[in-house]
């Protein structure tokens, strides 16, 4: 770890009034949730013309319906048997130290499971049902729940079940209707952003004077906008990621670099 990005990154922190904490599918990577764009991440098995999309769920679902079986156990397992991890922990309570908005792309709900109390979901949440019409959030899905939903997909991808059976097996957990009106609360590619959290997010971006950005690769818009933003707006923006660049990078793991990051900054034990 660069010494000079360090002692600068502890000395920002030290006297940041606000921060905001922007987080990607890295947070998450060491609570076993692939990443979307590293080498075993999502998209290199699950090309997102196919699955990244509604319309290209849709189409997939008609045509090769245990695809989009197997693309939704693989999107919803990790998340239902996910716990959150020592960077969760620490963004968490940096919360007791200066005022902390966490504005993130994951949609698996780790930041409030690990005690933060200002979670903006620009991408939406998994744990949520919202029905596409009137886009209010109609029911909350938990992760057991999941787990179970998990379980009849995996027979029906594996092709031990009957679409009828899976579909059955799902109305015992999840609020479908035959309309397609109610589906998991998430921001797909073409999607506008989730509000009113990106709202919220864009003006908070411009009163924070702390920026961290934790395991994003910046590809996504309107997301990866809001590092410049920040920067325009005057804050210091520190970059956490084994492949961190920009102001003040400090190259490693989320779940290794915030505790110890926090820890220097204030002596805070976990
Ligand atoms: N700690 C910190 N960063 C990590 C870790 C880790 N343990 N492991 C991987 N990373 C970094 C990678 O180096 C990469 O820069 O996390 C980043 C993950 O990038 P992406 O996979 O592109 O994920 P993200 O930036 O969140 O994607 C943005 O794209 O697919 C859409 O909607 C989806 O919200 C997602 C958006």
């Amino acid at each position: 770890m660069n010494a000079a990005n360090w002692s600068t990154a502890v000395s920002g922190l030290r006297i940041a009034k606000h921060v905001v904490v922007f987080s990607g599918a890295g947070m998450s990577a060491e609570s076993g949730i692939p990443t979307f764009r590293d080498a075993d991440g999502f998209w290199q098995r699950f090309p997102p013309e196919k699955f990244a999309t509604w319309s290209g769920l849709w189409k997939t679902a008609l045509t090769d319906p245990h695809s989009v079986a197997d693309f939704v156990l693989n999107v919803v397992d990790p998340i239902a048997r996910a716990e959150a991890n020592p960077g969760h922990r620490a963004v968490a309570a940096l919360e007791r130290r200066a005022k902390t908005t966490v504005v993130t792309q994951n949609v698996d709900g780790l930041h409030q499971t690990a005690g933060s109390t200002d979670v903006l979901e620009v991408h939406g949440s998994l744990l949520e049902v919202i029905d596409s019409v009137t886009a209010h959030v109609v029911q909350r899905i938990d992760r057991s729940q999941w787990t179970q939903i998990a379980e009849a997909l995996r027979k029906y991808a594996g092709k031990q079940s009957s679409l009828v059976s899976l579909l059955a097996e799902l109305r015992k957990h999840y609020p479908l209707d035959w309309l397609g009106r109610h589906r998991p609360n998430l921001v797909l590619f073409g999607d506008a952003m989730a509000e009113p959290a990106w709202t919220k997010a864009c003006e908070v971006v411009d009163q924070c004077d702390l920026f961290i950005s934790v395991g994003t690769s910046g590809e996504v818009y309107p997301a990866a906008m809001l590092p410049d933003q920040a920067a325009e707006a005057g804050a210091m923006v520190i970059t956490v990621d084994p492949q961190a660049s920009g102001d003040c990078p400090l190259r490693g793991n989320a779940g290794i670099v915030l505790p110890k990051l926090i820890d220097d900054a204030f002596g805070e034990h976990r």
